[in-house]
Order: C-alpha cells, then sequence, then structure tokens
C-alpha cells in the first residue's frame, strides 16, 4: 500500500494523451483534446492527481511519466488482452449489449476471463497509486470490476464510477451471462453515475432483483452498512473553449474555406461521428439520399459532409459497417451525382479541434441521429459553436443529449421518411426560428458544462454517507 500517492485518482481504458513520433525519432506526448481531461485537469493539477490507463500499443510496459503537470500510469495489455479485453468483451460484448442490441452482442467465456484479469491489473495499479482515504474516480464500461476490487484491495478510499454509454433496460442486462458479477463490481463505488435517470433506475432495479439487496429510490443499502448513491449526471463539453474557437479569425476563414471548396451550396448539411453501428449512418445516408432522388433537394443547392472517424477497425462489425457506408456513399453519389458536384462528401478521417469546430460553423444543419448513444457531445459541440444563434440540429431521440437539447429537430432515426421531414424542416428554417431554437439550447450547453459535471459529480460523491439501516436482505428472483 502506498504511503504518499495521489490524493486524486483517474482511471480509464486510455490513457489522455496520444504518443508523438518526432521527426529525430524521439517521444513526445500529446494531450488528446477530450473533455473529460480538460475538466479534470484542474482539479489533478492542485491535488496531485494521477491517470492510470492503456497508452494505446500492446506489449509495450512503459514506466509512469509526467507529461505538462499531470502524472500518468500507463497500464500494460498484450496483444491478446488487445483482442479478448478490449475488442472483445469490452467492445463486441458490452457496446452492442449496451447499445440496445442494435448489433448481435458475442458471449465468450476467454473474453470475460480477460476482462477480469485487465480490470485487476487496473485496481492493483490504483491501489499502488492513491494516497490514504484518496478520492478514486473509475470511468466507463471497459472498467465496470474495478470499484469492488479496488475496494478489497484499499477499503479506506472513496470511490466513483461513471457509465458514459447507455446502462440498458433489465431484460437485455439479463443475456450477459455474468450480470451477477457485474453488478457487483459496481456496488464496490459509493457513487454509480449515469448519463441518464432511466439508467440509474435500471441499475438500481437489477441490484435489488439480481444482488438481492434493500435499495430505496437512488440508494442502495449493502448489508455491511455501506450505501450506494445511483444517479443521472448528464456529461458535457468544455463549452466556453468551444465557443472561444469557434470565434478565432484561423476558424472564422477555414469556414469560409470550406463553403467556398464545397461550392458555396445553399444549404451545408454535416455529420460527425465515429465510424459506430450505433451512429445511424446507414439510416441518416439514405434519408439524405432519397430527398434528392425524389427532387425534394436539389442537388445544385445542398452538399451532406460526413466525416466518420476510424474506430476499433479490427472488430468485425466495424469492418462491415464501413464496406457498407463505402458502398451505399459511392451508389447515391453515383445515381445522382453530377460533374463537379457529389451531394454526399465523405471522408473517413479524424480531425483536430479546430477544423471540427470550422466544420461545425460551416454547417446549416448538423445531423445527429444514433440509434442509440450514451450522450452525444457532438451535438452539445455544435450548440456550443453556434455563438452566432444560428444553424438547425436534427437529432435522435435516442441519444442522451435529447433530453436537454429540446429545441433540435427530434427525430426517430429508424423512421426514414421522419427523417427526410425533419432534414427538410431544418433545411428550410428561416433565421428567426433557428435563433429561438439555438439561443435557447446554447443557454442550457453555457451554463452546464463539463467543469459543473465534474464538480457536482465529486461534491456528491464526497457526500455519500453509511446507513445504519439494517436491511433486510430482498428476495432475489
Ligand atoms: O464513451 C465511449 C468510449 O468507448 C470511451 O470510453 C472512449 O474513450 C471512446 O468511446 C472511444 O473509444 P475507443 O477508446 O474504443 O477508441
Amino acid at each position: 500500500m502506498a504511503s504518499t500517492g495521489a490524493e486524486f485518482v483517474v482511471i480509464a481504458n486510455r490513457l489522455p494523451v496520444d504518443r508523438d513520433v518526432l521527426a529525430d525519432g524521439t517521444v513526445a506526448w500529446r494531450k488528446s483534446p477530450g473533455g473529460l481531461v480538460t475538466a479534470l485537469e484542474p482539479v489533478m493539477k492542485s491535488q496531485g492527481g494521477a491517470w492510470i490507463g492503456w497508452h494505446g500499443a500492446p506489449d509495450e510496459t512503459l514506466e509512469p511519466f509526467d507529461d505538462d503537470g499531470l502524472h500518468l500510469v500507463p497500464v500494460p495489455l498484450s496483444a491478446q488482452e488487445v483482442e479478448e479485453y478490449y475488442e472483445g468483451f469490452s467492445n463486441a460484448t458490452l457496446w452492442p449489449l449496451y447499445h440496445d442490441v442494435v448489433a448481435p452482442p458475442a458471449f465468450r467465456r476467454e473474453w470475460w476471463d480477460s476482462y477480469v484479469a485487465v480490470n485487476r491489473r487496473f485496481a492493483e495499479r490504483a491501489a499502488e497509486e492513491a494516497a490514504p482515504d484518496a478520492v478514486v474516480w473509475v470511468q466507463d464500461y471497459q472498467l465496470q470490476l474495478v470499484p469492488t476490487m479496488l475496494r478489497d484491495l484499499r477499503p479506506d478510499l472513496r470511490i466513483g464510477f461513471f457509465l458514459h454509454i447507455p446502462f440498458p433496460p433489465t431484460e437485455l442486462f439479463q443475456q450477459l451471462p455474468w450480470r451477477r458479477q457485474i453488478l457487483e463490481g459496481l456496488l464496490g463505488a459509493d457513487l454509480v453515475g449515469f448519463q441518464l435517470p432511466g439508467a440509474a433506475q435500471n441499475f438500481v432495479r437489477l441490484v435489488r432483483q439480481r444482488v438481492g439487496h434493500k435499495t430505496h429510490r437512488d440508494m442502495v443499502y449493502l448489508p455491511d452498512g455501506r450505501g450506494v448513491l445511483a444517479k443521472a449526471y448528464p456529461i458535457s463539453i468544455d463549452a466556453q473553449g468551444f465557443e472561444d474557437l469557434a470565434r478565432s479569425e484561423r476558424v472564422t476563414q477555414r469556414a469560409a474555406e470550406i463553403r467556398a471548396s464545397l461550392g458555396n451550396p445553399r444549404k451545408v448539411l454535416l455529420g460527425i461521428d465515429r465510424l459506430d453501428y450505433t451512429k445511424g449512418l446507414r439510416q441518416r445516408i439514405r434519408a439524405f439520399g432519397e430527398l434528392i432522388r425524389d427532387g425534394s433537394v436539389d442537388v445544385d443547392d445542398a452538399v451532406f459532409v460526413q466525416v466518420a472517424t476510424p474506430s476499433r477497425e479490427r472488430v468485425d462489425q466495424y469492418r462491415i459497417l464501413r464496406d457498407d457506408i463505402d458502398r451505399l456513399v459511392g451508389r447515391i453519389n453515383g445515381d445522382v451525382g453530377k460533374i463537379g458536384q457529389q451531394p454526399i462528401q465523405y471522408l473517413h478521417a479524424s480531425y483536430p479541434r479546430e477544423e471540427m469546430a470550422a466544420l461545425y460553423r460551416a454547417a446549416d444543419v448538423m445531423v445527429v441521429t444514433p440509434l442509440r448513444d450514451g450522450m452525444n457531445l457532438v451535438a452539445k459541440e455544435y450548440v456550443a459553436c453556434r455563438y452566432d444563434d444560428q444553424g438547425s440540429l436534427v437529432l435522435s431521440e435516442f441519444a442522451g443529449a435529447a433530453a436537454e437539447l429540446k429545441q433540435a429537430y427530434l427525430v426517430n432515426p429508424y423512421d426514414i421518411n421522419g427523417t427526410k421531414a425533419a432534414l427538410l424542416q431544418a433545411m428550410e428554417a428561416g433565421d428567426r426560428e433557428n435563433g429561438k431554437r439555438m439561443k435557447a439550447m446554447r443557454k442550457h450547453v453555457m451554463e452546464h458544462d463539463i467543469e459543473r459535471w465534474a464538480r457536482t459529480f465529486l461534491k456528491e460523491l464526497s457526500e455519500v454517507r453509511s446507513h445504519d439501516k439494517n436491511p433486510r436482505p430482498a428476495s432475489v428472483s
């Protein structure tokens, strides 16, 4: 056990830095642009915090290092663990299961064994790093067993957990052969945070039914006197950071350049997503293609820019999706395009924050239509960048963000006709209508930023108390 150590520890599957190999062969680390690190950096710097995570390459053990005031602790994964724990159990079992089974989850016992082993490694590393009575914050579905593993090693710690993706309805969760172990893993935390209240309710109901603990509203009462709070904390973005970027001269110029290079069409529609089957890309592209084909939108008038960031490319479902989208875009452009005018500009690439901000500013209609999404930060980034109170947002009802961005054009992404109607409505909306909707959404996003999210979570984590309820266990079904 560490006698000195970090007062605040973040554990996430990935470290918040990317490795750059410079021209002279030396290695430099670049902070990844994620909102989480932006929000937690001040807390980490002031409290001597540590971040524990995988550095992204297999079969490589790195020593802990400091980068720009952050103490980073790399956790090694073997090539086999990348295949079984990361690509397998995390992204081919849990990911589809937690996203409404939009692709079939695969249940493999050797993947589970690897998930247990890797979770234990993260927990052991955190137990070494954390100072006595430190606060430890575990992130996301890849590490759901860590809270209890860590508590067993270090009962003195205050442990929080936040799930960034949806937590499934009880009927779907029950498919998981290791459902009880996952629930028990999470119950090692004092506070289990979710994106939406419904997810927290699903979790509490499952704990009552499957583990047999007594619960009341958002509290679980454990027989050892510990209370576990399960509650929603909708995550957000560095809203002011995005607005400042969007206002900058460089971004303003780049936005104009982007529109010019698209031929200055009357309307630019934009999608930016990881290339993931939960994002509803097929449905969205089909809807836009049909609008052109049936003459509702003129190919001279509108361009759809779809950025799809490469992701999890060794997982089968992702490979299949990539081929499908390539074919679909090719067919639509081939059928309805003209020389020099491709209605869909498809970019399989990842762009820096600045280019994203320029794209947001260049877009008249932002199209965010996932089939299921924990939150969807792209929707919030678009809103933060539209300081001009213009632009319209077409948003899936099944993204967590829909609970907050109520003035968006909300769609059921499975309903192609409904999506077409919403796209048309968003394209035709006047400045007054756009202004009214965008103002309201901006007020919400600018007030509810990531700093407020982190502060609220950590405050409520510090307030969870033990109980003296002497709970009678509920009967397990
Ligand atoms: O929020 C979902 C999530 O899986 C995060 O945990 C992760 O940082 C992000 O999406 C990107 O996924 P990956 O780390 O698998 O590339």
